[in-house]
């Protein structure tokens, strides 16, 4: 009886021991290395252990991101840890909150709460948790003795709108690699995927009413080699294109991680893609598409040679041969395209492009001609205008709003436009003062197909520029030249990754990573807790992460930061 008893305290000493040790472990700042950089965050002693009695709960409402964490701290753990109707990790909905993205995660040693006035506040909870986990986490083998230190964390978004952008039309990737984007822009809480699906080199969105988009504009006959404009072409068919089925399978996979999808369908420039597939829409349908210095595929010789005058572009850059604004059937044809896609995507706005469009062809376009007489408009930029007016009338009409690159602003500004401003931040702020909505993304800092290194011979091919991470961490997406007033039309920032020179995925996460983690704390964090040297020192633990995630990353800002 005694030995018993004897044996008894001794568990129940040791046990009480584990949970004072639990209890009272002494965290520091090193134990709560996020990004982006939360508003607040307490450094509190104690650590919450993961065991089989684990469990997470919130109610049917948050079911998604409960079991969502459930089978990320089961994974991570190797403990089975399930969504139940009870539990020490709570999720809950709080009204009473003001930010739609917002949340409140207080982690004690017995227990965790995350409070947000939405489910998109309970998932960004739920990543910074995730960052409170050991890195290995996210190779998806599981680590003994897991524990999260204590902490209280309140914390919101400084803008509404964070985005990132992808071009897959000079370049063309997988269903998977989109789902695996969307992976790193949940991780950084970006919550908006502009996709780039319309251009020269390539139409890459199924439309059932046109099917010769694909099956015509979703291929060329070659590529150029080298630097724009090349040395040779490489005369290899290349190409490919989402049918209607992966759209949606991506946009569902996006909104699991509260990310929205904007399509992008370019016009009327950066269109010659559609006019390979239905010439007609050109203001000259019978003349021959040019490939810069005469560096085009041996396969399109022939078929011009055969009576077809236009390819889809074998090279890069702006080329004269755009949408015809003077025809109806332009027009036509482009209400059927963007019903077909509004009806796929659920996001508010739909890019329309605006940008780079040369005005040679109207300029001598019979059709065009007898427009701008019609509506009285007295240059060809306000026939641009009247393009994107009537374009924005029809999306209008469904309910959504159109985003164009700062060129729309160039003879007149369709009334409910939203600005995105790349060519610096002249646009946006015209945009701003005139009461409209803008995007910045600016060339300066948000341009990650520029190289990022000086040395660029010891890089692969880029675009050119230079943007290292410092300075897309120091972007900010409100100029000073904004008052108060004006500064609440900059809905927030984005990046882009023009892919001319990104033939492969591996490179695109090269060129993504590590600038996207600067841009995300730039879009996020609050001004005045941005702090460069800080940021490196988070950097170097959450690259940690990108090694367990096996994502290829540029690696100079380590080798600076040694
Ligand atoms: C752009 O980079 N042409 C928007
Ligand atoms: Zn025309």
């Amino acid at each position: 009886m005694t030995k018993i008893f004897y044996v008894l305290i001794t568990c129940l000493l040791v046990l009480s021991s584990c949970d004072n040790e639990l209890k009272e472990h002494v965290n520091s700042e090193k134990d709560y290395m996020i990004i982006p950089k939360p508003e607040l965050v307490k450094v509190l002693n104690g650590r919450f252990k993961i065991n089989h009695k684990t469990q997470v709960y919130g109610g049917e409402v948050l079911a998604a991101e409960g079991n969502y964490l459930a089978k990320m701290l089961s994974e991570a753990s190797g403990e089975s840890i399930s969504f139940a109707n009870q539990g020490n990790i709570q999720l809950k909905l709080d009204a009473s909150m003001s930010g739609e993205e917002e949340y409140v995660l207080s982690v004690q040693y017995n227990k965790i709460e995350i409070l947000a006035k939405t489910a998109k506040g309970i998932f960004y909870g739920i990543q910074t948790l995730r960052q409170l986990l050991p890195s290995q986490i996210e190779a998806k083998t599981s680590v003994q003795e897991l524990t999260i230190p204590a902490t209280l964390i309140k914390d919101a978004p400084r803008f509404s709108y964070r985005g990132m952008h992808l071009d897959v039309c000079r370049h063309f990737y997988s269903v998977e690699f989109i789902k695996r984007y969307l992976d790193v822009l949940a991780l950084h809480k970006m919550n908006t995927f502009h996709w780039h699906l319309t251009e020269d080199q390539g139409w890459r969105i199924e439309i059932k009413k046109y099917p010769k988009l694909t099956e015509i504009g979703a291929w060329r006959n070659g590529t150029i080699v080298g630097n724009y404009p090349g040395t040779e072409n490489d005369n290899k068919k290349y190409g490919g294109f989402y049918t209607q089925e992966e759209i949606k399978e991506v946009i569902a996979y996006a909104a699991q991680k509260h990310i929205t999808v904007i399509p992008e369908i370019e016009l009327p420039g950066h269109s010659s893609a559609a006019i390979a597939a239905y010439t007609n829409l050109s203001c000259f349908p019978k003349e021959q598409s040019i490939v810069p210095n005469s560096l085009i595929s041996e396969g399109s010789k022939k078929a011009q040679k055969n009576g077809n005058p236009k390819v889809v572009q074998e090279s890069w850059g702006v080329y004269d041969d755009v949408y015809c604004a003077g025809k109806e059937e332009t027009f036509a044809f482009l209400e059927d395209v963007l019903a077909e896609v509004m009806d796929l995507f659920p996001s508010k706005y739909v890019h329309i492009g605006g940008d780079e469009c040369p005005k040679g062809n109207w300029e001598r376009c019979p059709h065009c001609q007898k427009r701008m007489a019609a509506h009285d408009l007295k240059d060809e930029h306000e026939l641009q205008s009247y393009f994107i007016t009537r374009i924005e009338k029809f999306v209008n009409s469904k309910g959504k709003q159109i985003i164009g690159w700062d060129e729309i602003l160039e003879g007149g500004l369709a009334p409910n436009a939203t600005v995105m401003s790349w060519r610096g931040n002249a646009g946006g702020i015209a945009a701003a003062k005139s009461g409209h909505d803008v995007i910045m993304s600016p060339n300066s800092h948000c341009y990650f197909d520029h190289y990022q290194s000086e040395d660029k011979e010891k890089e692969p091919i880029a675009i050119g520029g230079f943007l290292p991470v410092e300075k897309v961490y120091a972007f900010d997406p409100v100029p000073d030249e904004l008052n108060t007033e004006e500064q609440k039309y900059i809905l927030g920032g984005q990046a882009n990754l023009w892919t001319e020179y990104i033939g492969t995925e591996e490179y695109a996460e090269y060129m993504l990573l590590p600038r996207l983690t600067a841009l995300s704390e730039a879009v996020w964090t609050k001004k005045e807790l941005k702090e460069w040297e800080d940021f490196t020192s988070r950097l170097n633990h959450f690259k940690n992460r990108y090694d367990a995630m096996g994502l290829n990353y540029a690696t100079h800002v380590f080798d600076d930061h040694k």
